[in-house]
């Protein structure tokens, strides 16, 4: 049976990569869960694997590295998929600070673990060991023109410190492979949506304003365009690289789903309608009229697109869920996690919005 280490597992994707892990492998392997639980970890997700045998969860920093070496000491572990990491680009603007320490430092921290552990007296390491290593498309930098697409060859360009610190974390698993050969892929994918995404990221954002009849705000002119994919074909992607890729590679994972923001936000809108119930009180408030340009986001990266043919090839993987499906199954799992979406958005939540939202 093998044992997985999952960094960030509370968060948004991780906690989609657990639950699809369970479903997919039932008894058959171990899950550890490591997580800090910062703003954006929320023990909630995962509240229907929590008494599981085969989970255990443990409240502890990346940047730990005594409580990081520890649980190698004590687990034998097989598969890392390391997740953790400050994931959204706003705040990354505005306090860069522990992005570099979470996103880079924290990285370097569970590279150093797992070598130790996984290494032998040879230099060489112990068989069918695996790191993947989470990251964004967002190294890339911004494409300029349609037809245009993001490769595993295109040069890195990051522009947000965000982007920039999972460069750094990328460039850092990459020279732990090149110089040691440490058994390790790296996986960068782009926009994920679906059910537990934290209200900050726009479609759960717009779905929840919305709902409340409250501005949706549209950075810029809203022409951006992101590549959508829906999270449980993320999961799906992690878990199959590391079964069938080759060692050492880095893939791309995306939806080949590229939709300007805007188009986004009027698929939500009418959707929103399609699916309220005739007399829901909400049905009066979801309206286009609530949509409201804002001051754009600095350095706003203009394009994002995978081109995910090697994956495909290589792995077989491909993006299985529609967006008309995926952003039906997000809203329902909205409307059925109204109490989750209450608890996650009152008390700090509040204030994250009026800082960030009280200038645009
Ligand atoms: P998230 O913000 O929802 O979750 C991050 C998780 O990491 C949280 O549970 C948080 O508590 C935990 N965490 C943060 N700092 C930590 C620390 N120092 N020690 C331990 N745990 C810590 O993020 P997400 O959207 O689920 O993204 C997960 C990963 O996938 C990130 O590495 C991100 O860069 C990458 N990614 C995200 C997307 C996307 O669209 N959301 C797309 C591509 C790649
Ligand atoms: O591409 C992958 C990346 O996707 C991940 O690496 C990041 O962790 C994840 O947060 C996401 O980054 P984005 O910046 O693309 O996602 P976000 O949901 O913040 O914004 C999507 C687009 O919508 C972007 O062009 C900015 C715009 N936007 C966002 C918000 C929150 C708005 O117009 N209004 C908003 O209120």
């Amino acid at each position: 049976m093998k044992t997985y280490l999952v960094t960030g597992g509370a968060g948004f994707i991780g906690s989609n990569y657990i639950h699809y892990m369970f479903k997919k492998y039932g008894e058959n392997i171990r899950i550890i869960n490591v997580d800090k639980l910062t703003y954006a970890g929320n023990l909630e997700n995962l509240k229907e694997v929590a008494d599981r045998e085969n989970y255990t969860f443990i409240k502890a920093d990346i940047c730990d590295s005594e409580a990081i070496f520890k649980i190698f000491e004590e687990n034998e572990i097989d598969r890392v998929v390391h997740f953790a990491a400050e994931s959204h680009v706003d705040r990354s603007i505005k306090d860069p600070d522990v992005f570099v320490k979470t996103n880079v430092l924290g990285t370097l921290v569970m590279l150093n673990a797992a070598k130790a552990a996984w290494e032998l007296p040879d230099d060489t390491f112990k068989k069918d060991k695996n790191f993947l290593h989470v990251s964004t498309d967002e190294v890339y930098g911004s494409l300029e023109n349609e037809g245009e697409y993001f490769y595993e060859t295109t040069p890195y360009d990051p522009h947000s410190p965000y982007s920039a610190s999972k460069a750094a974390s990328d460039f850092l698993v990459k020279s732990y492979m090149d110089t040691y050969r440490f058994p390790a892929n790296i996986t960068n994918c782009s926009n994920n949506y679906g059910p537990y995404q934290f209200p900050e990221k726009l479609i759960p954002l717009i779905i929840n304003n919305a709902l409340q009849g409250k501005k949706l705000p549209v950075y810029g002119d809203g022409k951006n365009v992101r590549d959508w994919l829906y999270v449980e074909d993320h999961a799906k992607g992690i878990d199959m690289v590391q079964e069938k890729g080759r060692l050492f590679e880095t893939y791309n994972i995306g939806g080949h789903n590229e939709k300007e923001n805007i188009k986004i936000i009027h698929i939500i809108l009418d959707t929103l309608q399609e699916m309220l119930p005739e007399g829901d009180p909400r049905k009066e408030l979801v309206s286009e009229t609530l949509i409201t340009y804002v001051e754009d986001r600095k350095g706003h990266d203009r394009r994002y697109a995978i081109a995910p043919d090697k994956i495909k090839e290589e792995v077989g993987w491909y993006p299985e869920t529609m967006f008309e499906d995926g952003i039906k199954l997000t809203i329902r799992w909205f409307f059925e996690n109204e109490d989750w979406l209450q608890r996650v958005t009152s008390g700090d939540y509040q204030n994250y919005y009026e800082d960030m939202y009280q200038t645009r």
